[in-house]
């Protein structure tokens, strides 16, 4: 099985890019195999251009370098988000990759004549985002339950992915690292145990 580690954070010396890498890790240490997709180091354009929405109304195929991002989900059994909470939802960039690449005829099908086909049923999808803040100022304002309305039920969901794994690593900036370095092998290694099982896990 594959999996398509995307990493949404500028600097490789991060917490965020430590992360991903005991992901990675763990992929290989169950005998699996992942691609790295770093997307600030690949410099992706996450800005939605009059190009994506042509595609969004069906009028023009992907632009290059989009096409090129739904191949390697294509070739992925297994999608890790990767990503620092910016202001209780993903970071810009990744929300740009998000707009532009999940297209519609490419992550559904949508047309004003006909119903929503969801076309990512085949997708498990990993959510790991490190945030700074505690479980209760979570729980106290409704964030966990905004984050995951919004990211795991609204983009994912309404592709037909199933979100096997939703894992917010707390406290990124006061804690020691090393359970959270842990945590993310974990997570790795038991990527295609989960999905295979169909459960989700979620610890905060
Ligand atoms: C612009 C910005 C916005 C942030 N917003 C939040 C937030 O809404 N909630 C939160 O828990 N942490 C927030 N943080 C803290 C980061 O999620 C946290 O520091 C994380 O560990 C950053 O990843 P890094 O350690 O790999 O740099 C924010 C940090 C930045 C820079």
């Amino acid at each position: 099985m594959h999996a398509l580690i995307v990493i949404s954070h500028p600097e490789p010396a991060s917490l965020t890019h430590g992360v991903a890498a005991q992901v990675a890790e763990g992929v290989s240490l169950s005998g699996n195999s992942f691609e790295i997709a770093d997307l600030a180091a690949e410099a992706f354009d996450p800005r939605f251009t009059a190009a994506d929405l042509a595609v969004h109304r069906r009028k023009a195929p992907p632009p290059a370098d989009v096409a090129a991002e739904q191949e390697r989900l294509d070739r992925a059994d297994a999608l890790v988000l990767v990503y620092p909470v910016y202001w209780w939802s993903m970071p810009g960039l990744l929300k740009g990759w998000i707009d532009r690449v999940f297209s519609n005829g490419w992550a559904f099908d949508f047309s004003p004549e006909s119903k929503l086909v969801k076309q990512l049923g085949d997708l498990r999808v990993h959510l790991v985002a490190l945030a700074g803040s505690d479980a209760r100022t979570y729980a106290r304002h409704g964030y966990l339950g905004a984050m995951k309305t919004q990211i795991d039920h609204g983009i994912f969901d309404y592709c037909g992915a199933r979100v096997v794994t939703s894992e917010l690593l707390l406290e990124s900036e006061t804690q020691d690292p090393a359970a959270h370095l842990a945590a993310a092998r974990a997570i790795g290694r038991g990527l295609f145990d989960a999905s295979r099982r169909g459960e989700v896990t979620d610890t905060a």
